[in-house]
């Protein structure tokens, strides 16, 4: 089973970024959670973080036909970004979005999500473990 994880802007920032709301652990870390995942769950994860959206548009398109499933971090974008949501609506690749803080606890700004609505399933407020969390459940869903 092939699995894209993909994370919007800032997520490069782990560790530095607002420590209080997003944890210590750094960037590093969460591609060595990937690794160990992919390894402890026998799937391929490919991880791909940009700050651009139509970057991230261009990987959600690319992905027809190469992945089986996306784990999506779309960060700010989740609030903002229709065109990310199109995308994946477009693909129709089974969807799990994560967020590493929990949201819905935040600004109001922060309780719409746009790609959510594309998405099977959020898993909000797990820190990195969100994104274990969500490779199990396509593995579970749709692994082969
Ligand atoms: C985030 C939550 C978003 O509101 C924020 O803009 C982020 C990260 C999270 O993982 O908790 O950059 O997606």
């Amino acid at each position: 089973m092939k699995i894209l994880v993909l994370n919007g802007p800032n997520i490069n920032m782990l560790g530095i970024r607002e420590p209080g709301i997003y944890g210590k652990q750094t960037f590093a870390d969460l591609l060595s959670l990937l690794e160990e995942t992919a390894r402890q769950e026998q799937v391929s994860i490919t991880q791909f973080q940009s700050n651009h959206e139509g970057v991230i548009v261009d990987k959600i398109q690319e992905a027809l036909g190469a992945y089986d499933g996306i784990v999506i971090n779309p960060a700010a974008y989740t609030h903002t970004s229709v065109a990310i949501l199109d995308a994946l609506k477009a693909v129709s690749i089974p969807a799990v979005e994560v967020h590493i803080s929990n949201v819905d606890a935040r600004e109001g700004f922060r309780q719409i999500s746009y790609a959510g609505m594309a998405c099977e399933k959020t898993i909000k407020g797990q820190g990195l473990d969100g994104y274990r969390q969500a490779v199990q459940y396509l593995k579970e869903t749709y692994g082969k």
